[in-house]
């Protein structure tokens, strides 16, 4: 997307989708008007473009049913460390950030929880849990029970007030011990009246014998039609991309190559750590609009990046691997030590990733040609940014990252009088100014201007 024009008719779109969904819950408000902002000759304009919005050293419940010790399928109900977590998102409308800790480890009282974003200026709030406790405690015994959510990692809201995430339905520990208790599900909830709208059971064709590996999903919503949605859910186990589609409530299976981890960057450095995780497929990032949209990818193994229209991967037919030469494309590569967990592209075509082993987020202008040059740091930072693993653009063009150092709680342990956790803005405005992805000078810098 490439001008002033088509930002404006997302912004009637939005403002449009708020009033046919009849959304009267709450009075939209943006978080920041453009006019809030500092011109970019006020002299704080060369600040640090990114703010914490929370930040926690470690994770505790708001009201819990039972008290930690009370045994629950053999082990405490909850246990303080155990609890990391990695992935959010953001309902604007009623200021609520979703944060999911995926059941890695014993002792986690509920995996899909949230806050109220206004709660974490008075300091590091208790998670919320969602819909409730009841919805996300284990079953005595482990059974299986469809009405449960088992473990989520990485939740989206869409632009139709949705929340959508996979519940992998397995625990994965101890360490190498994973526990099936159902097959993975695709829950979507209506945020405005936080109600199930859809539960459904991804087969076991699709998944092969457990449903690890669905840790990121992308919501495809047409914002004029929100019955036309589709979910991009990456396998990095299975090195595949479940497709869903909404109204046909239907699924299927994209293989491709590209898909793969390449084995000869699957080894990472963090903090004199060294560790390799070789994981396919991780996370989709979409071009914008609402038709037409290019689905662009990367495994977390690998320092490329690929696309493959919209329209092919939503083509059942096609499924799995009866592609055209040339439907996948590769794009290029973003550097050294340039593995990225997720990543997503703002409504200029500016695609922001996380990178893991330096504590940043990158840019890149999809415009260009992917190459080392054209990639812009926007944030990096030591302490705020460490093993960045979760990132979203709102609808008003705000970048929000989440960071959780993974790879140090699992090698090495936490320190829980350290803050560990960190979600960021980064103010549309100020993001990448001056960066290779947004030259002095380009229009696109002063899009969102007043
Ligand atoms: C694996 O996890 C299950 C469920 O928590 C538990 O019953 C079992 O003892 C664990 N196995 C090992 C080897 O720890």
């Amino acid at each position: 997307m490439k001008s002033k024009v088509s930002v404006i008719v997302f912004l009637i779109v939005v403002g449009f989708v708020h009033q046919s969904t009849g959304y009267r819950g709450a009075v939209f408000q943006p978080t920041y008007q453009a006019s809030n902002y500092p011109s970019s000759n006020y002299p704080g304009a060369l600040r640090d473009p990114f703010e914490v919005i929370c930040r926690w050293k470690t994770l505790s419940f708001r009201d819990p049913p039972r008290a930690p010790q009370d045994k629950l399928a053999g082990n405490d109900y909850y246990i303080e460390k155990s609890n990391v977590p990695t992935g959010f998102s953001r309902h604007g409308p009623t200021k609520r950030i979703f944060v999911t800790i995926p059941r890695r480890n014993p002792g986690i009282s509920s995996s899909v929880n949230f806050v109220y974003e206004d709660e974490c200026r008075n300091g590091s709030p208790q998670l919320r849990p969602y819909p409730d406790y009841a919805t996300n405690e284990l079953e005595p015994n482990l059974e299986a029970d469809i009405g449960r959510i088992i473990s989520v990692y990485r939740p989206t809201v869409d632009v139709c007030h949705r929340l959508w995430f996979v519940d992998t339905g397995i625990l994965e520990y101890p360490p190498g011990n994973k526990t099936v208790i159902q097959n993975p599900s695709l829950w979507i909830f209506d945020l405005r009246f936080n109600r199930v709208i859809r539960r459904y059971t991804i087969p076991d064709r699709l998944y092969g014998v457990e449903g690890v590996g669905l840790i990121s999903l992308t919501v495809d919503t047409n914002p004029y039609n929100c019955d036309d949605a589709h979910a991009y859910m990456p396998n990095l186990e299975l090195k595949n991309l479940l497709v869903y589609s909404l109204r046909r409530n239907d699924i299927w299976a994209v293989s491709h190559p590209f898909m793969q981890p390449d084995v000869n960057n699957m080894n990472y450095e963090l903090d004199g750590l060294k560790f390799g995780f070789p994981d396919g497929i991780f996370s989709v990032a979409l071009t914008p609009g609402s038709q037409d949209r290019l689905a662009y990818f990367h495994p977390l193994a690998s320092l490329q990046e690929f696309s493959v229209p919209t329209h092919v991967l939503k083509d059942k037919s096609l499924s799995p691997d009866r592609y055209a030469p040339g439907d996948f494309k590769d794009l290029g590569v973003r550097g050294v030590k340039a593995q990225s967990a997720i990543h997503d592209i703002d409504q200029r075509g500016i695609l922001y990733y996380t990178e893991i082993q330096t504590n940043s987020i990158k840019c890149w202008n999809t415009r260009t040609p992917l190459k080392a040059e054209n990639v812009g740091t926007v944030y990096e930072n030591a302490e705020t940014m460490v093993y960045p693993n979760d990132l979203e653009i709102d609808p008003e063009g705000d970048i929000w990252a989440m960071s959780n150092r993974f790879p140090i709680f699992i090698y090495r342990g936490l320190d829980p009088t350290d803050y560990n956790f960190h979600i960021v803005r980064g103010r549309r405005d100020l993001v990448g100014l001056n960066t290779v992805c947004l030259p002095a000078g380009d229009p696109d810098a002063i899009i969102f201007g007043p």
